[in-house]
């Protein structure tokens, strides 16, 4: 059932334009307005009185909150805050019933984030949770769930999960804050009307994955490769070293680019990769200043770039090319040859891609 492709990691990057349309389907209005009540049963005057947000999961499922989070605290107007699911039970953490915890969970079965959610609801918080399996654990503690509608995924490494989550995270966002008044209602529609131009986006990407496999061919000798994103694309950063990771055993970290200069630099050298996320938005001349930092220490650069970028070509030695969305949808698209990256690496390198050592696609044990 691999449909032609070599691996289900493969298959199911190249199914992310469909999941997206999935995850989208029927949730925005003819106004553009996203419409989650009907799915969510939370009466909206409670989510108006919400003080806090907490997004709590593990993994992927983490680094897709992260999407969330940078969403909501710029839409929302609300603190937001993020806590891994492994160390919320230890995080001492003032909650009440007017924290908002969201959890992210795949399989709606990992230990650890069922563990937060059982102590979230203890402190008497509603708890949304964003999963991709109807009836799991999760979903029935929780006070509401936002499908994700990923479809099953064969592969351990997350790949069109994460997508739908940040998807999902992205509607939940949009959502609040048109519920909240936080943000200008032509903003919300004009992110919401953008979501509908990913699955054509996502498709151009995947579409590039030759392109991709030859730079991957460049990256796979490295013994450790740095990864850099700031702001909504921190979590692309942090996403890109986990697959590769997971698949290929190289040693990856996904980093705040800002925070290079705080000591990560001294790691760089001709043969450490650093692979810089600059597609366009606040933070591009910034990341641009930390790439160039790292050139200067000789790292091999890698970019995720949009279309027609001349000074990341000029800066890279290779680059990953990406179409234009709305700088709060980026992460949705540039994380794409992200996945093909880790995923031909392991490849070439015949690695059990499916079936990384030491991983298991549900961790039911805390
Ligand atoms: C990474 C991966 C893991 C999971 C994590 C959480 O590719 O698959 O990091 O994301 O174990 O799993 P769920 O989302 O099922 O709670």
């Amino acid at each position: 059932e691999k449909s032609g492709f070599k691996h289900f990691m493969l298959k199911e990057i190249f199914e992310q334009p469909n999941v997206i349309k999935e995850t989208l389907a029927g949730r925005i209005d003819e106004d553009h307005d996203v419409q989650l009540g009907p799915e969510l049963k939370i009466d909206e005057i409670v989510l108006r009185a919400m003080t806090k947000i907490s997004i709590t999961g593990c993994g992927t499922a983490y680094n897709a909150g992260m999407v969330g989070m940078y969403l909501m605290r710029s839409l929302c107007k609300i603190p937001v805050e993020m806590e891994l699911a492994s160390e919320f039970r230890y995080g001492d953490r003032a909650m009440d019933a007017r924290t908002l915890t969201i959890a992210m969970s795949q399989s709606g079965e990992t230990a650890d984030t069922i563990e937060a959610v059982k102590i979230a609801k203890d402190a008497g918080t509603p708890v949304i949770a964003i999963s991709n399996v109807v009836g799991s654990h999760l979903m029935r503690l929780a006070d509401a769930t936002l499908l994700t509608r990923g479809g099953p995924e064969i592969s351990v490494a997350a790949t069109k999960t994460y997508v739908s989550q940040a998807v999902a995270a992205t509607l939940l966002a949009l959502y609040l804050a048109r519920v909240r008044k936080a943000a200008p209602l032509e903003r919300l529609r004009e992110i919401a009307e953008g979501t509908k131009l990913l699955p054509a986006a996502v498709d151009v990407v995947v579409n590039t994955s030759d392109q991709v496999k030859k730079v991957a061919r460049k990256v796979r000798k490295a013994r450790s490769v740095l990864f850099l994103g700031r702001y909504v694309n921190f979590p692309t950063a942090l996403e890109g070293a986990l697959k590769l990771k997971e698949i290929s055993y190289i040693h990856a970290e996904g980093y705040a680019a800002g925070e290079m200069k705080h000591g990560p630099i001294a790691l760089l050298d001709a043969k450490t990769p650093v692979i810089g996320v600059v597609t366009e938005g606040r933070v591009r001349e910034k990341i641009l200043s930390n790439i160039a930092e790292s050139k200067a220490r000789e790292a091999p650069i890698i970019l995720v770039a949009n279309h027609g970028d001349d000074e990341a070509a000029a800066l890279a030695d290779h680059v990953l090319w990406v179409p234009r969305v709305d700088e709060m949808l980026s992460p949705i698209v540039n994380v794409i040859p992200l996945q093909l990256l880790a995923y031909h690496i392991a490849d070439i390198d015949g690695k059990d891609v499916d079936q990384p050592r030491n991983l298991a696609k549900t961790v039911t044990v805390e």
